[in-house]
């Protein structure tokens, strides 16, 4: 609950280094994350040269963040349920798993996910066809401590026996 609290989507970070053993940290948590049937229809590529940075982002802050990891996932490896595509939810759980390990490590992540295009993504990293390119975040050292944003309150989103 502290790291839950604590975590903020960060779009200012400082240029410092972030080392090996700390992006294989937030991978770890990414790989413990549950998933449809155990098929771990996951793939993360960690970007740390600069020029790739800046041609996989839309943004210049984001660019600007020393690593960008990008969440690739298999449609083929999780269910589609009447309609539903479960790969997208494993993806969620497995992102924000690394997500909230940052957090407790005192690195920055912004969840992005209407800010990359997935043709562009997919040719400069070389995904294949077979996996969608879902989400990426910047991984740094925050350069900015923003509020926290307001959430529903709870009556609003959960009611209990019925709708
Ligand atoms: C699936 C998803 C996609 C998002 N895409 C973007 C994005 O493209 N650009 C961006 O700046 N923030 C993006 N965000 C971050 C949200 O705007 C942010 O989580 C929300 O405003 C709440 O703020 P907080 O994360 O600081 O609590 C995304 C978040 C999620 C969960």
């Amino acid at each position: 609950m502290d790291v839950v609290k604590k975590r903020r989507s960060i779009r200012k970070y400082k240029p410092d280094r972030v080392p090996k053993a700390e992006i294989e940290y937030v991978l770890e948590a990414a790989r413990l994350a549950p998933s449809w049937a155990n098929r771990q229809c996951w793939r993360y590529i960690v970007v740390t040269d600069e020029a790739t940075r800046k041609r996989i982002t839309m943004t210049e802050w984001a660019a600007k963040a020393p690593v960008v990891i990008v969440a690739c996932g298999d449609p083929s490896k999780a269910g589609n349920r009447d309609g539903k595509p479960y790969y997208m939810l494993d993806m969620g759980i497995s992102m924000e798993h690394l997500v909230l390990a940052a957090s407790e490590h005192g690195l920055g992540t912004c969840w992005l996910g209407g800010q990359f295009d997935e043709k562009t993504v997919r040719e400069a990293l070389g995904v294949p066809e077979s996996h969608r390119i879902v989400a990426m975040t910047p991984l740094g050292y925050p350069d900015e401590s923003p509020p926290a944003k307001e959430r529903k309150p709870l009556p609003e989103l959960a009611t209990w026996e019925k709708w």
